[in-house]
């Protein structure tokens, strides 16, 4: 007798999914579970609903209908967030207070207290010599470090990071997607947002989101070959195509100037 093994219960889920801002449906009845250990990245232009989706499965946006899980829990959950990392789009952090102190804030408010632990943290930001600066002090890339250091300070299981590397110089990316898959092999599960496509082979998997849906999911060798293109962009457009509209506004190849 052949045992099938049992697949594992995905970390983060959304069931018939939906978010409306009045007549906008920002979210559009989106299904997806997403497996643990893995890096997902989110890819779709500006206004396609990335970040109202992240909002909803990190519990900090209701729905207008439809389920959205984390680790088996319905979100939104306080308990729960505990075990979720959120990096938002525009920089949670306290502008008066210091790089360790906006750190010492997130990370007790999620249960961490170890210092030496934090401090990895900051080293892993390079921010560790910055710890008495305001934050308003910071340039925007390092503002981007430390809200990525606050949104990680907790160990969370699932790690949702909105647009994490924009204004965050090349080096220093190649580091933060390092870690990322470091993360990802101690068995979090992540969910990366972006608006540009030159980071989204570093993905494990991607979902193309346009107006509130996902397009395609799978790896990008995947939706490179199901569309028979040879880069990302082009795979995007072609599926965009096939579900109607105007297929002209994808994600970009390269961030430009912001
Ligand atoms: N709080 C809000 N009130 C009204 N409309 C919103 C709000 N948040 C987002 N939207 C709209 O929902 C759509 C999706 O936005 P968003 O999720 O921010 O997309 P993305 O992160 O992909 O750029 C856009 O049309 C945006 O204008
Ligand atoms: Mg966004």
């Amino acid at each position: 007798m052949t045992v099938t093994p049992t697949p594992p219960a995905p970390a983060v889920e959304a069931i018939a999914l939906r978010k409306d801002f009045g007549p906008i449906h920002a979210v559009d009845g989106i299904d997806m579970a997403l497996t643990p250990g893995r890096i997902y990245g989110l890819l779709g232009p500006n206004g396609s609903g990335k970040t109202t989706l992240i909002r909803l499965l990190a519990g900090l946006a209701s729905a207008t209908s439809g389920k959205a899980r984390v680790l088996g829990v319905d979100m939104p959950s306080r308990p729960n967030l505990a075990r979720i990392g959120y990096m938002t789009q525009a920089d949670g952090i306290y502008p008066e207070l210091s790089v360790w102190e906006n750190l010492s804030f997130f990370a007790a408010l999620y249960g961490q207290t170890d210092k030496a632990e934090m401090r990895r943290t900051l080293q892993l930001v390079e921010l560790d010599g910055r710890q008495g600066t305001p934050a308003q002090d910071l340039s925007g890339g390092m503002r981007r470090r430390l809200s990525m250091a606050c949104a990680l300070a907790h160990h969370p299981a699932v790690i949702f990071l909105d647009e994490p590397t924009v204004g965050v110089d090349p080096a220093l990316r190649v580091q933060f997607w390092n870690h990322f898959h470091r993360l990802a092999a101690d068995g979090a599960t992540l969910v990366v947002s972006s608006h540009v496509m030159d980071e989204a082979d570093r993905c494990d998997e991607l979902l193309f989101i346009r107006d509130g849906h996902v397009l395609a999911q799978g790896t990008p060798a995947e939706l490179r070959k199901r569309a028979g293109t040879e880069n990302l962009e082009s795979a995007f457009l072609q599926f965009a195509g096939e579900s109607g509209g105007p297929a002209a506004s994808g994600p970009t190849a390269k961030e430009t100037a912001r």
